[in-house]
């Protein structure tokens, strides 16, 4: 049976890092749908921003919640749990998007250990942190979590300084795999979604300028549709994947990347 728009009215949906860029387009997504939402980032300038704009979109104008800060400080993964909770009295999805990238050579002894802490820290240490807090609710409500990994899990970059994010993202698979095996009979599906190149503010620090205009070129042409992805395509996916559409889907990679992992020779 094919659900509608306003099968979300009143579920309540965390997304880590919608202050921008894939967790923006997904918060206004589900506000779109009805969900009420908490709204992360570190900026606090763009959280309100997003907020507002969620609470435009919503049907029912829902008020987001709003936590900011460094997902590094367990603090602030506890603040996310706390004061969603306290708002809205419940978690049905837990939508893990927030990660970035700390590029260092890996024959840089001192930078390499920095870009290990930095992205294990926040791609991988604080998803499980929000992940293992949000467990007891998720129990309660049925939830399903989406982690935000990469196409970069199982295809390299070939690129020496983006190893560590690679890493960080193989190790976010698996924890869906896990966790599917886990927790599918406590009433919890997870899943990644494993995006391709979108244009988003994660190239801005990629490398100098020059580099820079010529890598989001190429990266543009890795596509056979010769094209980004919109994030709202992304969006699009994550309201499937939460959906009872998708209720024999867990435990598994969801790669969106028109077409740009494909194997080939040339
Ligand atoms: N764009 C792509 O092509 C692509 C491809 C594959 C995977 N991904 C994954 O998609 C996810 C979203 O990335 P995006 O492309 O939308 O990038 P983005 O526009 O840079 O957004 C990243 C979001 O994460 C937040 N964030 C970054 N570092 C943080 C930290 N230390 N603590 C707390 N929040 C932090 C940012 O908050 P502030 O801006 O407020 O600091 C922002 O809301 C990431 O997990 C990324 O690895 C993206």
């Amino acid at each position: 049976m094919s659900q509608t728009m306003n099968d979300f009215n009143g579920k309540v949906a965390i997304v880590t890092g919608s202050s921008s860029g894939l967790g923006e387009a997904i918060v206004c997504m589900l506000s779109k749908c009805g969900c009420r939402v908490t709204i992360h980032g570190r900026s606090e300038e763009n959280v309100n921003r997003v907020a507002e704009k969620c609470r435009t979109l919503s049907p029912k104008k829902f008020t987001p919640n709003k936590c900011i800060g460094d997902l590094r400080n367990d603090q602030v993964v506890e603040t996310i749990i706390k004061t969603t909770i306290e708002m809205f009295g419940q978690i049905d999805f837990l939508i893990n998007n927030a990660g970035g990238h700390y590029l260092a050579n890996l024959s840089d002894s001192n930078e390499i250990r920095n870009s290990y802490d930095y992205i294990f820290g926040l791609n991988v240490r604080s998803t499980v942190y929000l992940t293992s807090l949000a467990v007891p609710y998720l129990e309660k409500s049925n939830g399903v979590i989406i982690i935000i990994s990469s196409i970069g899990s199982f295809s390299s970059f070939n690129n020496e300084k983006t190893i560590i994010y690679e890493m960080s993202k193989a190790a976010l698979d698996h924890m869906a795999h896990g966790m599917a095996l886990s927790y599918g009979r406590r009433g919890i599906r997870i899943n990644t979604i494993n995006p391709g190149p979108f244009k988003t503010a994660i190239y801005r620090n990629y490398s100098d300028q020059d580099e820079y205009e010529k890598e989001l070129k190429s990266y543009e042409q890795l596509s056979p549709l010769g094209r980004y992805g919109d994030p709202e395509e992304l969006a699009n996916l994550v309201a499937f994947l939460i959906s009872p559409n998708a209720s024999y889907i867990t435990g598994t990679n969801v790669v969106i990347d028109g077409g740009s992992s494909i194997p080939r020779f040339i």
